[in-house]
C-alpha cells in the first residue's frame, strides 16, 4: 500500500521547516533552512522575502526525497508562519519591494506615537482587538508607503501587494493567488474582529489602500493547488504559527491554553466563539476558523524576546557556543546572584505595550559571573511568562491550573523548572514538541478529510515531560518584586 502524508511548512522568524507527518501524527521527514537576519540599524530587523521563498523551493523536494515520497502521496499542505512580518511585492514581476519588516522591528515607534494622538486611535483596539504598537503590520505598511515616492499610488491601483509570509509563499507556490487566512489577518490591525473582513475605518485610519490587501479566507480550506516547485499539491490550511501551536496542542475547547517558547513566547487561551476584550494588556485574536464554521477566538499574551535573548548571549556576547550550553552554564550557580535582565529589545509587549522601552541588566556587582548572567537570561523567560499568566488570569477570572508548553526552548529542563517555580503550577510538555508544524499539518489533514474530526486529533496528544513547582512561596514573591522593579527601569529610556 502506498503511504500518504500531510506536508507541513513552518515559516518561522529564524528558519523555514518542512515536515511530513503520517496519520498518527508522527514525523516522517524533517528538513530546515535558516535565513539571514538583517539588523541595519538599532531596533531594525529585516528579512529577504526572496531568500525565504528560495529556501522553501529547496525544502519541499528535499522533504519528499527524504521520505522517498512523491507529490501524489501528499494529501495536502498546511502552512504556519511568523505573523505580522510585512512583505510588499510587485504584482507584475512578483519581486519583493525592499526587505520585509519583521515583527520585532521597532522603526515605527514614531509613527505609532503620532497615530496614538489622532482622534480615531481609541477605536482601533475596539475594532481589531490589538493595542497600537510597532509589533503589528499596519504601522509597518504605513512606514513603507511613506518612504518610497510613488508607492502609495501604485498600491492604490493594486500594482503593489501586501502579505504576511504565508501569503507571500502561497502567491509563489500557486503563481499568483493573493490570499491570507483569518488568523494572520487578525494580526495586521486592519481586520474587524467581528466581521472578519478588512475594515474601512481601520484602512482610513492607517491610510492603507484596500487594493493591496489579500483576500481573507478560513484557516482550513483548499485554497488552490501548487503549480511551481512541486506541482499538484493541494494547499489546504494556513495559520499564524502561534495559532498553529494552539491547534497542534489540541486546545480546541474554551479554557484550554498553551505557551510556545521560540524566539519570542506566546501564550494563547482559547475563549470560544466570542471575542473577549482584555482589561490587562492581552490581545484579542482569532484562534482558528475551520472551513465555514464560526471562528474560535483567543486571548494572547505575547512576549517579544525569550529564545532570541539566548541567541544574543551566544552571537553578540559570545558567552556560549551553542544555545543548549546555556543550561550547563546556568547550572554552575545556585541563583541569579541578585542580577535581573529585562530584554526589552523590541520595546515591551504584553502586558505592558511600551514600544519605547529598552533593555536593562539590573543588580550588577563584581560578584556576578557569566553563570549568573546565564541564569538571569533563563529567569527572564520565567518572569515574563508570570506577568502574562497573571494578566490572563485577571482577564478570564480563572486561575491557570497547568501550563502546556512547546517550542525549541522547552528542551531546556532548567528553564522548564524555573517556569513551574515562578508560576507555581505544573508545566507539561507533549511528545511532539514541533507543535507549530503539527498544528499546520492537523489543519490541512482535517481540511482534506485525512483526519475525520478534532477528537481523533486529541487522541494523538501524549505527555512527554512534567515539572512540579518546588520554590518556596516567600522567595517566589520576593524575586517577583525585584523583577518588577527591573521592568520599571526600562520605561521612558533615553534615546
Ligand atoms: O508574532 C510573532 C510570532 O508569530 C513569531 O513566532 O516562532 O517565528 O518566532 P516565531
Amino acid at each position: 500500500m502506498t503511504h500518504r502524508y500531510v506536508m507541513s511548512v513552518d515559516q518561522g522568524t529564524t528558519s523555514t521547516r518542512c515536515i511530513l507527518f503520517d496519520a498518527r501524527g508522527r514525523l516522517v521527514s524533517v528538513v530546515q533552512r535558516e535565513h539571514q537576519q538583517h539588523f541595519p540599524r538599532p531596533g531594525w530587523v529585516e528579512h529577504d522575502a526572496a531568500e525565504i521563498w528560495r529556501n522553501l523551493a529547496r525544502l519541499m523536494p528535499e522533504a519528499l526525497a527524504r521520505a522517498g515520497a512523491s507529490a501524489e502521496q501528499i494529501v495536502g499542505l498546511g502552512i504556519a508562519n511568523q505573523r505580522e512580518t510585512t512583505v510588499l511585492w510587485d504584482r507584475r514581476t512578483g519581486a519583493p519591494i525592499g526587505r520585509a519588516i519583521v515583527w520585532q522591528d521597532t522603526r515605527t515607534d514614531r509613527v505609532v506615537e503620532q497615530l496614538t494622538r489622532e482622534p480615531g486611535a481609541k477605536r482601533v483596539r475596539e475594532l481589531c482587538g490589538l493595542p497600537l504598537a510597532t509589533y503589528f503590520s499596519a504601522p509597518k505598511i504605513r512606514w513603507l508607503l511613506d518612504q518610497t515616492p510613488g508607492l502609495p499610488e501604485r498600491a492604490e491601483c493594486g500594482e503593489v501587494l501586501f502579505g504576511t509570509t504565508e501569503s507571500w509563499l502561497i502567491w509563489n507556490l500557486t503563481g499568483g493567488l493573493h490570499i491570507t487566512d483569518v488568523t494572520n489577518a487578525s494580526r495586521t490591525m486592519l481586520m474587524n474582529l467581528r466581521t472578519l473582513s478588512w475594515d474601512d475605518e481601520l484602512l482610513d485610519f492607517f491610510g492603507i489602500p484596500r487594493a493591496m490587501l489579500p483576500e481573507i479566507r478560513s484557516s482550513t480550506e483548499v485554497y488552490g493547488t501548487t503549480t511551481t516547485v512541486v506541482p499538484g499539491i493541494r494547499i489546504a490550511a494556513a495559520l499564524g504559527d502561534q495559532q498553529a501551536a494552539l491547534f497542534g496542542q489540541t486546545c480546541f475547547a474554551p479554557g484550554e491554553a498553551k505557551c510556545t517558547y521560540g524566539t519570542g513566547s506566546f501564550l494563547l487561551l482559547n475563549t470560544g466563539q466570542t471575542p473577549v476584550r482584555s482589561a490587562h494588556g492581552m490581545l484579542t485574536t482569532v484562534g482558528f476558523k475551520i472551513g465555514a464554521e464560526p471562528a474560535v477566538y483567543a486571548l494572547e499574551g505575547s512576549i517579544a524576546v525569550t529564545g532570541s535573548l539566548v541567541q544574543w548571549l551566544r552571537d553578540s556576547l559570545e558567552l556560549i557556543g551553542t544555545a543548549p550550553e546555556i543550561e550547563t552554564l546556568a547550572r554552575t550557580v545556585a541563583d541569579n546572584g541578585g542580577c535581573y535582565i529585562v530584554p526589552a529589545f523590541s520595546g515591551l509587549f504584553a502586558p505592558h505595550w511600551h514600544s519605547e522601552a529598552r533593555g536593562v541588566i539590573a543588580g550588577l556587582t563584581s560578584y556576578i559571573t557569566k553563570g549568573h548572567l546565564a541564569r538571569a537570561v533563563l529567569e527572564a523567560t520565567g518572569w515574563q511568562t508570570r506577568e502574562v499568566v497573571d494578566a490572563m488570569n485577571a482577564d478570564s477570572g480563572l486561575a491557570l491550573s497547568t501550563l502546556r508548553v512547546d517550542g525549541g526552548m522547552t528542551a531546556n529542563n532548567l528553564l522548564m523548572q524555573i517556569v513551574a517555580d515562578v508560576l507555581d503550577v505544573p508545566v507539561v510538555r507533549p511528545m511532539v514538541a514541533e507543535t507549530v508544524s503539527l498544528g499546520a499539518a492537523y489543519a490541512a489533514g482535517l481540511s482534506v478529510g485525512y483526519w475525520p474530526d478534532l477528537e481523533g486529533l486529541r487522541r494523538n496528544w501524549h505527555r512527554a515531560g512534567q515539572w512540579q513547582p518546588t520554590m518556596a512561596q516567600a522567595r517566589r514573591e520576593a524575586e517577583y518584586v525585584n523583577w518588577r522593579q527591573a521592568v520599571e527601569l526600562t520605561f521612558g529610556w533615553m534615546r
